[in-house]
């Protein structure tokens, strides 16, 4: 049973370590000791065991089924096959021997289907974040950042020499105005256009799912800094698949390819492969190679990796995606409306244990995205998260400092291979933990925990060894 074996590795990873490493080198020790304090607080990061395929999966960067189904496989094969005497390795740099002629086609067709004028490809979609905004900025300029930005975003400003770096509230327009408003009018150098500024944003958030409204933002900064230098950069690790033209992307759905000066593609999510893509003008992508030691003092991708983005381009391109791509939007509302229309639900959201507010108006937005968190009080999401994983489906729980202070939620991630039965027996097991809730802060229970938390926690003992 999947639970079992999650559960125990959990514990496992969460047994106290610095106590038992006395006599071992203190180097080591005081690592351990570092951890234990995670451990302690039940917050250890932990790498899971991998599941089969009869755990119902909310949880994979599989969203357009092209890895289960073995149909990336398949492309990958054609791929390789038409170029049986490929060299593995690219030997070297793209500054030195290895920038080679089959990695600059892929490039150009990739930058070709997304309309971009290049496209740069990265080892990751981490590295390519992390390339672009700590290389582009230049000294005295400005980085202004959505305060929830990936983990990679906030790397690239940590290495970037930009003067400034600031955030604005999430997804909110006035704020990016008003941080935008004061950056011009307290220095000089950015209202004559002589210093620049580059807003990081993405396309859907990777744990609200919720969409940037991009469109607003551009007209914002084009009114205040019409001499262009102030210019976005976009991660659309969420959107690739899902939104737009063949899964092209928010840009793309919106027609704002000329609008945008970066956008970042990511490999390991819909595209089923691994990688990153930077999209840029030319000049930026001189300024990649210039100066991006981040991705030029490292070997370039290999044949394998760029064979395989190029096998999951062609199907997004080739339309075989597109019906996974309406698969999604049928699945996430079949999820909304179930799990609206169940009055345990509708009791829990009047009494604040939870929420899910992409639930709300979900019939007034042109599209949904896959990503569906559903919040709760702080410290209830592991209790969920027992209690789903013991009836072998998988949704991972959050807390700070993954998202905000204060917050908590349980993450559904949608798949082209999520079915309506798997949606209806998920939400009514978040709605039967939900009246176990409910009644034990009403005091209808005789207990403190729900039963989900009683297991696990009467089980440590057995589970740990
Ligand atoms: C928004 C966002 N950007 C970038 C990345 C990194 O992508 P990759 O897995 O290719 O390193 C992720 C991955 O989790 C992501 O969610």
């Amino acid at each position: 049973m999947y639970s079992d074996l999650m559960l125990k590795t959990w514990l496992q990873e969460h047994t106290l370590q610095s106590q038992a490493m006395k006599n071992e080198p203190a180097f080591f020790r005081n690592l351990e000791q570092a951890l234990d304090v995670r451990r302690a607080g039940h917050g250890l990061m932990t790498a899971k065991p991998r599941w089969d395929k009869s755990v119902i999966d909310w949880t994979t960067s599989d969203f357009l089924s092209l890895n289960r189904s073995g149909r990336i496989r398949e492309a990958f094969f054609e791929e390789i096959a038409r170029h049986d005497n490929f060299e593995l390795s690219a030997s070297g740099s793209r500054v030195q021997y290895g920038n080679y002629d089959y990695l600059k086609e892929v490039e150009s067709e990739v930058a070709d289907f997304f309309g971009a004028e290049t496209a740069y490809i990265t080892h990751t979609g981490f590295h390519a974040n992390v390339s672009a905004v700590a290389t582009v900025p230049l000294p005295g300029d400005a980085i202004l950042y959505d305060e929830l930005v990936h983990a990679s975003t906030h790397e690239g400003m940590k290495l970037s020499v930009a003067a400034h770096k600031i955030s604005f509230l999430h997804n909110d327009v006035d704020s990016l105005h008003d941080a935008l408003t004061s950056l011009r009018d307290s220095h000089p150098a950015f209202k004559s256009g002589a210093q620049s500024i580059l807003i990081c944003v993405e396309s859907i958030y990777s744990m609200k799912g919720d969409v940037c409204p991009i469109k607003a933002f551009i007209d914002v900064t084009k009114e205040l800094f019409p001499l262009g230098n102030a210019q976005f950069i976009i991660d659309e690790a969420h959107s690739v698949g899902i939104l737009g033209p063949n899964g092209r992307g928010l840009i793309s759905l919106l027609g704002l390819e000329k609008e945008i000066a970066i956008r970042i593609h990511v490999c390991s999510k819909a595209l089923a492969s691994t990688g990153g893509v930077i999209l840029c003008n030319k000049t930026v992508r001189r300024v990649l190679i210039h100066q991006g030691k981040y991705i030029t003092s490292s070997g370039a991708p290999s044949f394998p990796m760029v064979a395989s983005i190029r096998a999951g381009i062609g199907l997004l391109r080739n339309g075989e995606t597109k019906k996974a791509q309406d698969d999604i939007q049928h699945i996430v509302k079949y999820f909304f409306e179930t799990l609206t229309s169940n009055p345990i639900w509708e009791e829990a959201a009047d009494e604040g244990l939870l929420s899910c507010p992409l639930s709300d108006d979900w019939e007034a937005r042109p599209y949904v995205t896959h990503i569906v968190p559903i919040f709760t009080r702080p410290g209830h999401e592991q209790y969920l998260f027992f209690h789903l994983v013991l009836r072998n489906m998988n949704a991972y729980n959050m807390s700070p400092p993954t998202i905000p202070k204060g917050t908590a939620l349980v993450r559904f991630v949608f798949h082209a291979h999520n079915t309506r039965e798997q949606v209806d027996t998920t939400v009514a097991a978040i709605c039967d933990w939900a009246r176990e809730m409910l009644d034990i802060e009403n005091g209808e229970s005789g207990n403190t925990l729900p039963s989900a938390a009683r297991h696990v926690y009467s089980r440590i003992d057995d589970l740990r060894s």
